[in-house]
């Protein structure tokens, strides 16, 4: 799936923009400023719904304006198109429409492909709290797997469930054998979930090395999942019910999924705790481009890949590694100030920012 245009009229600085895209690298050339990190952000919104910078759609809204809006056009592999419009308005709220007429996120993010950001505000991801990683990895499940996409959401609902009753009971109130039939279905889904994701990581392993050695990680990067319960549904029920005592003293659960953690680590050190800013972004890179190879192996849809920022950091050496890993396959935007730090290969799809002219296309 690519997408061949976009529209924002408007969205932040971009007033009044239509680009259109080709297949694989197109680079964002432009002075600070000038609106890339935008562009990126009006195509995110386009597909998703959502902004990868604010939880405030409403940021989106030019200043002194009432309403951002844009539209993406999206064709399939058989040429089929479609277009995603997503808006925001302070009168209205927001719409994410497919061809014109609402529909239930699962419709919409099968017209579209996967997208992944990177960015300097992702960086989160690396080096914040390990909800963060936990929600990731369950979208790379979610896209390596179709048919698992539910397990996150049939976790959250059987730990939302037991929690509610382990309260109440916890406030005095019912008899703790009331517990039983929600540690089963929280066992069962913790099970599943669990599974899933040692999956994921077994299968991200070698690539995400691969790619962090590249990207100049200097030490054996590696990644590793570290579940707090793992084990079959049998096994898990048998640890609920030892811990069942304190989870009601303490009024929640204490053990299962909702506390994994996805480690990532150099020379055996987590990076989360230890690593630079630069080896942060070179995990952070190699963890997307990992997710990438895994999906492009399995003949999945690849991501579309929006890099905001990731060539200035970079010697020319990489630049150039990183350009020949991208090429050939799926489509990626990469935003940059400099002409220079963009490598041969990735210039022959440029789009130069601000853009003055309404309308104007990408070389
Ligand atoms: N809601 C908004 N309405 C109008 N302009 C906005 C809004 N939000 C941000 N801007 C403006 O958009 C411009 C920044 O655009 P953007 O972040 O896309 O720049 P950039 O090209 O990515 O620059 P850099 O190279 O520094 O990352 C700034 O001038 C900022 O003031
Ligand atoms: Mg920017």
């Amino acid at each position: 799936m690519l997408v061949t245009a976009v529209e924002a009229r408007p969205l932040r600085s971009l007033v009044d923009v239509r680009i259109e895209l080709g297949a694989g690298i197109v680079s964002l050339i432009g002075p600070n400023g000038a609106g890339k990190t935008n562009f990126l952000e009006a195509l995110y919104f386009a597909l998703t719904g959502r902004s990868f910078r604010t939880s405030d759609r409403r940021d989106l809204i030019p200043f002194g304006g009432s309403l951002a809006r844009v539209e993406a056009v999206v064709c399939d592999a058989d040429g089929v198109e479609r277009r995603l419009l997503a808006s925001v308005s302070r009168a209205e709220g927001r719409r994410h429409l497919l061809d014109g007429s609402p529909a239930d996120p699962a419709t919409l993010a099968r017209n579209r492909p996967p997208v992944v950001v990177f960015s300097p505000d992702r960086l989160a991801l690396v080096k914040g709290p390990p909800a963060e990683r936990r929600a990731h990895l369950d979208r790379f499940v979610a896209a390596r797997w179709p048919s698992r996409s539910e397990l996150r959401r049939r976790y959250g609902q059987a730990l939302a469930q037991r929690n509610a009753l382990v309260a109440q009971l916890a406030g005095g109130l019912g008899a703790a054998t009331e517990l039983d039939v929600w540690d089963a279905a929280l066992a069962e889904a913790a099970a599943a979930l669990a599974e899933a994701r040692a999956a994921a990581v077994e299968e991200l392993s070698a690539p995400f090395a691969e790619a962090a050695g590249e990207l100049g990680l200097e030490g054996r990067a590696a990644i590793e999942y570290v579940p707090r319960a793992a084990g079959s549904a049998a096994e898990i029920l048998v640890g609920l019910t030892e811990r069942r005592d304190a989870d009601l003293r303490l009024g929640r659960t204490s053990w299962g999924p909702h506390l994994d953690e996805l480690k990532i680590a150099s020379a055996g050190r987590s990076l989360r705790r230890y690593g630079s800013q630069g080896q942060q972004r070179a995990a952070l890179l190699a963890l997307l481009f990992a997710e990438r190879d895994a999906l492009l192996e399995a003949r999945r849809a690849p991501p579309l890949l929006l890099l905001d920022d990731v060539m200035s950091e970079l010697d020319p050496e990489r630049r150039e590694r990183l350009v020949e890993r991208l090429d050939g396959a799926g489509q990626v935007l990469i935003t940059t100030t400099t002409e220079e730090s963009v490598p041969g290969r990735a210039k022959r799809s440029v789009v130069r920012m601000p853009i003055a002219v309404p309308h104007a296309a990408a070389a």
